[in-house]
């Protein structure tokens, strides 16, 4: 049986009800795919409510990230990105991901290797409170928040998270002479 963590950080209202719903939801699943963690992620029902107490202020990076639940299979994790700030460009090492947004507005862009090992734009979508990321393994993105408020998504990892990259974004080179 895999050993859980649990890191409840505040008291007020009633905290411990995402606790207990991310243990329900997350400890039965081994190896789940992005497919069940979406499914999981519908079932622990997440409001702006119940994050609200663990929606930690950023630190040593860009944004702030508290872990709520870690198994052998499964991490999840808050996320906090501040108005108008961004994620590195990023994978998630060998886990596949999935991610929650609970509220505010989230732009996830999407990357892909280039020839020089650097990120190479490809894609970005603009996603809203209710709607999920899916990161299948392998997947290169990065995060942002256009708006003026905060936004907080919740993501869940598996296996949880270990060796992730980040990488530098390729220039584009914009030529105004062909010959
Ligand atoms: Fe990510």
């Amino acid at each position: 049986m895999s050993k859980a963590e649990y890191r409840p950080t505040t008291g007020g209202g009633c905290p411990m009800i995402l606790i207990k719903r991310l243990c329900d939801t997350l400890s039965p699943l081994k190896r789940p795919d992005v497919r069940e963690l979406k499914e999981a992620l519908a079932a622990i029902g997440c409001t702006p409510e119940l994050v609200a107490p663990y929606v930690s202020e950023p630190e040593r990076l860009p944004y702030g990230r508290n872990v709520l639940y870690r198994s052998d299979e499964v991490e999840a994790i808050v996320v906090h990105l501040p108005a108008r700030s961004e994620t590195y460009i990023h994978d998630h090492g060998s886990s596949a991901g999935c991610a929650l947004v609970v509220e505010g507005i989230m732009q996830n862009a999407m990357f892909q290797v280039d020839e020089r090992g650097e990120a190479a734009y490809v894609a970005e979508f603009r996603m809203r409170e209710g709607q999920t990321i899916l990161a299948p393994k392998g997947q290169i993105h990065q995060m942002s928040n256009p708006g003026a408020r905060r936004t907080v998504s919740l993501h869940l990892y598996s296996p949880p998270l270990s060796g992730a990259k980040t990488y530098k974004r390729a220039e584009q080179y914009v030529l105004d002479y062909v010959i």
